[in-house]
């Protein structure tokens, strides 16, 4: 396993739409364990691969809490079925370091997936799991949680990021 560099916003490569997974191998194991290990030294509940610069539609996510780890892996995930109930958590993201801002979500969806082993299963997700599922799955899309805020706030928000990036840490020696 290998920790990998996430890419974070303003990046092109994070609007890009993820190709579906022909097929559940070696290789694709191989980058979802690479996944899991970069999420986990990042202390994220859910990563895309596009945030490591790979359009494949593969996302892995743990939200289990104490420690005891639980991840979960998707291939190809489709959205079957969601409430119009919806749910609101304050979100922030691997590649929006350092922002978190409000998003309604549907409380309840079902979403229909290739695990690990390349099975097709059913997840019935809510509250959490549902969000946390919904914001990876935009991913997919080249949709950051940043896209549904308001037009100020998120131009406010990439803005300083990339002002960030432009300039290296001080270090004073
Ligand atoms: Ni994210």
């Amino acid at each position: 396993m290998a920790i990998k560099t996430i890419i974070t916003e303003p990046n092109e490569i994070l609007r890009q739409v993820s190709k579906p997974v022909i097929r559940v191998g070696n290789d694709e194991r191989k980058l979802m364990d690479d996944m899991l290990e970069t999420m986990y030294a990042a202390n994220g509940i859910g990563l895309a691969a596009i945030q490591i610069g790979i359009p494949k539609r593969i996302i892995v996510m743990d939200i289990s809490k104490d420690g005891n780890k639980n991840p979960l892996f998707f291939v190809n995930p489709i959205i079957k079925n969601k409430d119009k109930e919806k749910k609101t958590y304050e979100e922030g993201c691997l590649s929006v370091p350092n922002y978190f801002a409000e998003v309604d979500r549907p409380k309840y969806c079902e979403v229909e997936y290739l695990d690990y082993n390349g099975k097709n299963k059913i997840l019935k997700a809510d509250d959490l799991l549902a969000t946390c599922i919904q914001h990876e799955m935009d991913h997919l899309e080249g949709i950051l949680f940043i896209d549904y805020l308001s037009k100020l706030k998120k131009t406010m928000i990439v803005k300083k990021l990339s002002k960030k990036k432009n300039n290296p840490d001080r270090i004073i020696v």
